[in-house]
């Protein structure tokens, strides 16, 4: 097995052969924008690391490595236009940099790049990896209609935002293990038990990423902290929140969410009151557990797997930390 870092160095290393410098540079600019301000590259690593499971040769997996990545960086052009969102990996998102029309047509560039990268696997494997990488772009698309949709509704059940993010957040992971696994020669049963993993580390991941967004450093996450919040976004914070708040307290928030901030400063008040909130009803502490509830569950699946020690090692590692990551 290779190291972590060392599946990283590799990946890093192709990932920087490929160039988008064609023209218009209008198009092409801003995907090399958010491209090269990197990221933690967590979903190709996953790739790798899943095929070298099974094989020492993790080179075949690079192409469907960085189409999974090129595919993530075009949801979170779109995401951001959808959100919001002023920044990205501590810099001004594009289509703030740019404009939105522009981040849109970059967006689907890099949509369609992505796919011709998955056109490189080999013929054996092209359909398997063409059919989970369709359905699993479709399923972010569903799952990212389904935020939305949650944001402009009063309030969700828990139940329904595990469906949502589980789409939205978990599946790509999920896609990416199962993909590595296959190109690395495992059959179908082992792929679909470190799919599993997948699916539980991205839910987990997914409730991580709600924490940091009103918990985090604004320095280590590179977002602007209580987005969600600003956008009413139902998270697992705010859904407990409702769900433990007193008859006063509930009127507050159901204030605050159905109130829209004129400015700056009215929208740092709301951002400052909810999180205010969230902290008398422990909400930080009780979405932590709800993250390594699943964690748990995904470590439990490795146990399914039966690897070597070593192996299982490697996986445990990568999961322990993305559970205590702070960016
Ligand atoms: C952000 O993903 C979008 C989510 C699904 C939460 P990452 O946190 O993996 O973003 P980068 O690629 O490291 O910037
Ligand atoms: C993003 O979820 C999921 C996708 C991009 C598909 P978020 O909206 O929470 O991601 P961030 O916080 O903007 O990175
Ligand atoms: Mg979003
Ligand atoms: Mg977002
Ligand atoms: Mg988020």
């Amino acid at each position: 097995m290779l190291s972590i870092p060392t599946l990283q160095h590799i990946y890093k290393s192709y990932a920087d052969t490929q160039r988008f410098n064609q023209k218009p540079a209008s198009l092409y600019e801003p995907i090399n924008y958010l491209l090269g301000l990197g990221g933690k590259s967590m979903r190709p690593t996953l790739v790798l690391l899943a095929a070298n499971l099974f094989s020492a040769q993790v080179e075949k997996a690079l192409p469907q490595a960085y189409a999974i990545e090129l595919f993530h960086n075009f949801s979170l052009m779109h995401d951001d236009i959808m959100d919001k969102s002023p920044l990205r990996r501590g810099q001004p998102t594009v289509h703030i940099r740019y404009d939105e029309n522009t981040a849109i047509l970059s967006g689907d560039a890099m949509l369609v790049y992505a796919f011709q990268y998955i056109a490189q696997t080999n013929a054996d494997l092209l359909a398997p990896i063409l059919q989970i990488f369709t359905h699993t772009a479709i399923g972010i698309c569903e799952g990212q209609q389904l935020d939305m949709d949650m944001a402009a509704a009063p309030t969700a059940t828990v139940d329904e935002y595990i469906a949502m993010i589980r789409l939205k957040t978990a599946v790509l992971l999920q896609a990416s293990l199962e993909m590595g696994a296959i190109i690395g020669g495992a059959d179908q049963s082992q792929a679909a038990i470190l799919g599993s993993f997948g699916l539980n580390l991205g839910i987990s991941f997914q409730i991580q990423d709600d924490y940091l967004d009103t918990f985090g450093q604004a320095a280590q996450v590179g977002k602007r902290i209580g987005g969600d919040i600003l956008e009413n976004k139902k998270t697992f914070l705010l859904l407990k929140a409702l769900e433990l708040a007193n008859p006063e307290q509930k009127a507050t928030l159901s204030r605050l969410l159905s109130t829209r901030p004129l400015n700056e400063i009215e929208e740092q008040e709301k951002i400052t009151h909810v999180t205010a909130l969230f902290q008398s009803l422990n909400i930080a502490q009780l979405t932590q557990d709800f993250a390594q509830h699943y964690y748990q569950l995904a470590v439990d699946d490795l146990q399914r797997l039966q690897l070597p020690p070593d192996k299982a090692t490697y996986l445990l590692d990568f999961a322990h930390y993305l559970l205590n990551r702070q960016s």
